[in-house]
């Protein structure tokens, strides 16, 4: 397959961003991810890898620089196709819910989802709070594989569990991103997590550049 210049990669194009106008957080980031590659990151804790993974994902605006997904800037549609999984499941899902409502809201996730992810039927019929963060966590990576998604940023999704279930679900999701050439930022403290599942890995506080920079 040829490729253009631009396409197919979700971009970081000299991002900067600041929470308070006299800090900035992060300045001059470049980062590119392609089609169907993991690439991870890791990086001291407060540098501002999950407020990257918010703009990345259109959370957040940054304050200078831009995101490209394919190419372009983001067109405000319906389903973004950069999908953000988060740390905390429990924090991502209405506890009082009931977990067959996240597949009815996810009306068009393919069918052989829940099962590569190892969700079980039964989990269906309770309520989030009613299930493991494990459990739970199943269940925010398979709404995170909409049809339109191409990018996928896992941001510490798997390390509040034991290595047996971290093993499972990125086996899981691994078998998902490559079927279906998605891309993906996983965002980890644990090094070795990031040797077994990552491309490429990238040292945070190295992409920071000039970050420390104040007005
Ligand atoms: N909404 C906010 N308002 C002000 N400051 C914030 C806000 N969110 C985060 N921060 C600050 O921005 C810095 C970066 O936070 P961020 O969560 O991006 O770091 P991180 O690299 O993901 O850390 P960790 O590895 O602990 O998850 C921290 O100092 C944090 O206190
Ligand atoms: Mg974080």
């Amino acid at each position: 397959m040829t490729k253009w210049l631009g396409a197919f990669m979700l971009e970081c194009k000299n991002i900067g961003f600041y929470y308070n106008r006299s800090n900035w957080l992060f300045r001059n980031i470049h980062l590119s991810i392609e089609r169907g590659e993991i690439i991870g990151i890791y990086g001291k804790s407060g540098s501002g890898k999950t407020t990257l993974a918010k703009i990345m994902a259109n959370y957040l605006s940054p304050t200078e620089g831009e995101v490209l997904v394919d190419g372009e800037k983001s067109n405000h549609s319906e389903v973004y196709p950069v999908q953000l999984i988060w740390q905390h499941p429990e924090q991502a899902i209405n506890p009082k819910w009931k977990l067959s409502k996240i597949f009815e809201e996810a009306k068009e996730l393919d069918q052989d989802i829940p099962s590569i992810l190892g969700i079980k039927e039964e989990w269906l019929n309770r309520r989030a709070h009613e299930l493991s963060g494990g459990e739970l966590q199943r269940f925010c990576i398979a709404r995170a594989f909409h049809p339109d998604t191409r990018y996928i940023i896992a941001d510490e999704i798997t390390s509040m569990f034991d290595a047996i279930t971290q093993a499972q679900i990125w086996h899981a999701l691994i078998r998902l991103v490559k079927e279906r050439n998605i891309g993906v930022l996983a965002i980890s403290h644990h090094i070795s997590l990031l040797e077994r599942i990552s491309d490429r890995i990238i040292d945070f506080n190295q992409l920071k550049g000039a970050s420390e920079k104040s007005f």
